[in-house]
């Protein structure tokens, strides 16, 4: 990397930056097909502006046959018509621009649809394309190895045509790229130049560490009953991953300098690993997404949960934040459009607790070092959906997960509460703008249904609160933005063996943050830090237990952030 480019590194705009994931699907319709669009969103850019967001991250929108709602694109340089246009993305980029506001994309190239034109040309086995993907013979007649795809069954998938199977990590609909290919890596890296010269702002990029792969492709150990193993030692954070990224950063990012965010989605990403991929001057990536806190409430796999151990979770939390405190860079999330809402999950969606746990969690996590992401309705406290029979679920991921359990003798109800608590819908259920049937989403009929609580969680309701989660929010994204401490600041985690209160510090100059959070629904008390009596209240979440010295005494889901200067 160029010395003037890792002289910015420190003071890099995204270290300030709050981000908004947008999953357009489930957004805002504008023609009423009960899809979620691109002017639907343009059209609501003023309720990103007026929370603070300074980033909108938008899941894909190019064109797909929507096995993966988008993330199976068969087209990379264009917008899908159920989204819109080109000239519609235009018009998205300008407003957002207009209101001094950046706009990334998601990137997906570990993977491309089986319906784009690189995978037709490459069923071909004389094509010149055929290397673009992973094919392989038969081995005695079966798939070539024995990996299991993250959305259930072999990752193999045999094409008549030719008599061999091609790898794909997710469904069949979505075959791996071979990035081992030096043709395809270019024609990515091209195509990543034309959106950024047509103004975008950075990438997102679709589990990004899975990219490369041991050409050898070796069995996996097969740790469960079965026919399939975890594939994972030898395409997780594989061996040429970071000379792919650091190409990738030659021949395209270092062409913008200064101006980008790139933000790589790394599943099973280790910090030691997180350390390399965001270390400025190797010039790879400026954050990565890890996923070590949202497995801590898995049991024997996602779809078997188990409660959060407040205690896993600081030590979790808290190693990233030493881990990348002097090299790297975190980035901060609770919710995404994978993830079940943390309200329901980490928190209580009741309605007496909801607004206070809502913000509790906003409040703790905002206050970490890193950069935040906000996932569309997370803001006003958005919580799981209602999911009953299986015919309420819509992604692909459960109805798989579903089909095969029952296949192996399972009943529906040994896995409908799995599914319920941890599936991808939770996440995806129309935003919720005001109290009327559709929630202010589409005239139609929605694609899946919008949540009954929105009568009372919307966000027309929350902007006329000033005490909502809405408000709150917008409250801490302006704290970031005016107190050098939560951008710049120290991380010292306090209480760790204590499993009722999540409290840090954050240090920068003379400045110190004490940042402290209930996360039960009971008063909870502990010894208060040395120094913090009757410190300067920043923010809080309501009303507060009468101090008592020398005790630090929280309300149910209270959270309080006080300020000292030393
Ligand atoms: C991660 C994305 O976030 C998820 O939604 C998708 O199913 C997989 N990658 C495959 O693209």
């Amino acid at each position: 990397m160029a010395a003037d480019d890792m002289g910015h590194a420190e003071d890099a705009w995204w270290r300030s930056a709050v981000v908004y994931q947008v999953y357009p699907r489930s957004f805002a319709d504008s023609d009423g097909d009960g899809v979620g669009d691109l002017d639907g969103l343009t059209g609501r850019l003023d309720h990103l502006s007026g929370l603070g967001v300074d980033v909108l991250w938008l899941s894909p929108v190019s064109p797909s046959p929507q096995a993966d709602n988008g993330y199976d694109i068969s087209d990379y340089q264009d917008i899908d018509p159920v989204f819109g246009d080109l000239a519609a993305f235009d018009r998205l980029l300008g407003a957002v621009h207009e209101r001094g506001m950046k706009l990334v994309m998601d990137l997906v190239v570990n993977h491309t649809s089986d319906e784009h034109p690189w995978f037709q040309e490459s069923r071909d086995p004389a094509s010149p394309k055929r290397d673009w993907y992973w094919w392989r013979p038969p081995r005695e007649g079966r798939e070539p190895n024995n990996w299991g795809s993250f959305f259930s069954g072999s990752a193999w998938e045999l094409d008549a045509a030719s008599d061999a199977y091609y790898l794909h990590l997710f469904s069949p609909k979505q075959p791996d790229l071979n990035w081992e290919n030096p043709w395809m890596r270019r024609a990515v890296y091209a195509m990543m130049r034309w959106w950024l010269d047509r103004g975008v702002d950075g990438f997102r990029m679709d589990v990004v560490n899975l990219i490369s792969k041991d050409p050898a492709l070796p069995d996996a150990e097969v740790h469960e009953q079965g026919p399939y193993g975890d594939g994972s030692p030898y395409f997780v954070c594989g061996p040429r991953i970071h000379d792919y990224l650091q190409e990738m950063h030659r021949e395209v990012i270092a062409r913008y300098p200064g101006r980008l965010l790139t933000v790589g989605e790394m599943p099973g990403v280790t910090v030691e690993q997180a350390r390399l991929f965001t270390d400025p001057a190797r010039a790879e990536l400026d954050m990565v997404f890890q996923f070590e806190h949202v497995g801590l409430d898995h049991g024997r796999g996602k779809f078997d949960p188990r409660p959060l151990r407040l205690t896993d979770l600081k030590a979790s939390l808290g190693r990233w934040q030493s881990g990348l405190a002097d090299v790297g860079w975190n980035s901060l999330y609770w919710n995404n459009h994978d993830q079940p809402r943390v309200v329901s999950r980490f928190g209580d969606d009741g309605p007496i607790h909801r607004t206070r746990s809502a913000t509790m969690l906003a409040t703790v996590l905002h206050l970490h070092r890193g950069t935040p992401y906000v996932y569309q309705g997370e803001e006003l406290g958005m919580a799981n959906a209602p999911l009953r029979t299986i015919e309420d679920f819509r992604d692909i991921e459960s109805l798989n997960h579903y089909t095969d359990a029952l296949r192996a003798g399972a009943e529906p109800e040994d896995v409908l509460p799995g599914l319920r608590a941890m599936g991808r819908d939770n996440a995806r259920t129309p935003m919720q703008w005001d109290a009327s049937p559709h929630a202010g989403f589409t005239t139609g009929t929605p694609w899946i249904p919008v949540n009954p609580d929105h009568t009372e969680v919307n966000a027309e309701a929350a902007l006329a609160d000033p005490d909502s989660v809405y408000h709150h929010y917008r409250r801490l994204i302006a704290l970031r933005h005016q107190e050098p401490a939560v951008v710049h600041g120290d991380f010292t985690m306090l209480l760790p063996d204590d499993e009722r209160i999540y409290a840090f510090t954050r240090r920068y100059g003379r400045t110190v943050l004490l940042v402290v959070g209930n996360f039960t629904g009971d008063t909870a008390s502990a010894v208060m830090p040395a120094g913090w009596d009757g410190a300067e209240l920043v923010m809080g979440n309501g009303p507060s237990v009468p101090p008592r010295p020398g005790r630090l005494v929280l309300a149910p889901w209270e959270a309080r952030v006080h300020r000292r200067n030393d």
